[in-house]
């Protein structure tokens, strides 16, 4: 059955080799799925030979945490290691038939990302962002080819979670949607036609979520209680790990955007902020014991 808004799948076109920009934590899980999963050669590419090196330790390391436990064979995580190569150049792209950017979560570096990009790709190439919360609209605004932009948002943990929110710029041809549902099913995930609104449709509900779990806490209401409050609700995990695994700082970014949006339907809690201020990136840690708490030194910087 054909998904919701997506056009016919048979104006899909094959993607034989995948650009991925950025090496940092969302940049590096994407590569991993896509050579996985496609088995095609997938580059990426940093700002620096470091941050590329930490991006592929991380993509070897998570192949051979897949031979250990006995779910891919050695011989092919050797392969699927041959496929994904680093660069500092963007010029690696200029083979690629799908490039997807996830660097830095603001429009300006998104905007000079695509620039460099362009001005190496294939014209027919498609071009993805996996902004969570940026307009894809804006980002199409200064390209050469906008129809060829697509908005294809994934989730944390990538390898996990299901689902990839498609977003549809004005410009955006019915072959490049009809290729990002194609893709999305060959990377096992399920795709689903999302509007151009700040926040789409997940991160609008989850930061909401985690906000008003912050706030009560703010409150004065103890952080456990708070977080576990809506455990018998069903959550896969309580929102202040959620919160971890995004990472702070991306939850404020996305934050600062719903907020210029929506106002203070969406506002950076004040402990959010003192632990922003403070450098912390992540409210719960390993305890040792298999769980998570809140370290006694982040506690210690909320007064
Ligand atoms: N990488 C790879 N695999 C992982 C993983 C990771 N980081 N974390 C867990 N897994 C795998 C485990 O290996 C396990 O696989 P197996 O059953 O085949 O052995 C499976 O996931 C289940 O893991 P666990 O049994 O250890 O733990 P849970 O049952 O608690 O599931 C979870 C883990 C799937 C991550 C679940 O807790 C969950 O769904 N959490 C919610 C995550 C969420 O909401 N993410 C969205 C964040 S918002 C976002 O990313 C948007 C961005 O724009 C900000």
């Amino acid at each position: 059955k054909r998904p919701a808004g997506a056009p016919d799948a048979s104006l899909a076109k094959p993607i034989n080799k995948v650009g991925v920009v950025g090496a940092g934590l969302m940049a590096s899980q994407l590569a991993l799925l896509f050579v996985t999963q496609l088995r095609v050669p997938v580059v990426i590419t940093d700002m620096d030979q470091a941050r590329v090196d930490k991006g592929l330790g991380f993509i070897h390391a998570e192949l051979d945490k897949s031979v250990a436990k006995g779910r891919l064979k050695a011989d092919a995580a050797s392969q699927l290691k041959g496929l994904v190569s680093g660069s500092v150049s963007k010029d690696v792209y200029a083979d690629a038939d799908f490039i997807i950017e996830a660097v830095f979560e603001e429009l300006s570096v998104k905007k000079q990302v695509f620039a460099e990009v362009e001005a190496v790709a294939r014209p027919d190439a498609i071009l993805a962002t996996n902004t969570s919360s940026l307009s894809v609209t804006a980002m199409a605004e200064d390209l050469k080819n906008p129809e060829r932009l697509v908005g294809f948002h994934f989730f944390n943990p990538v390898a996990v979670m299901p689902l990839v929110e498609v977003v549809r710029a004005p410009a955006s041809t019915d072959e490049v949607i009809a290729t990002a549902f194609a893709l999305a099913k060959n990377l096992r995930k399920t795709a689903v036609l999302v509007k151009d609104a700040t926040g789409f449709v997940v991160n609008r509900v989850l930061l909401r979520l985690m906000g008003e779990v912050s706030n009560a806490f703010d409150d004065g209401t103890d952080a456990a209680v708070a977080d576990h409050a809506l455990d018998p609700m069903g959550l896969p995990m309580t929102p202040f790990t959620l919160a971890g695994v995004v990472g702070l700082p991306v939850a404020q970014h996305v934050t600062e955007s719903l907020h210029a949006t929506f106002g203070d339907r969406f506002r950076i809690s004040t402990n959010q902020q003192q632990l922003i201020d403070n450098g912390v990136k992540a409210l719960w840690a390993p305890d040792g014991n298999g769980g998570l708490h809140v370290p006694q030194e982040t506690l210690d910087l909320l007064t």
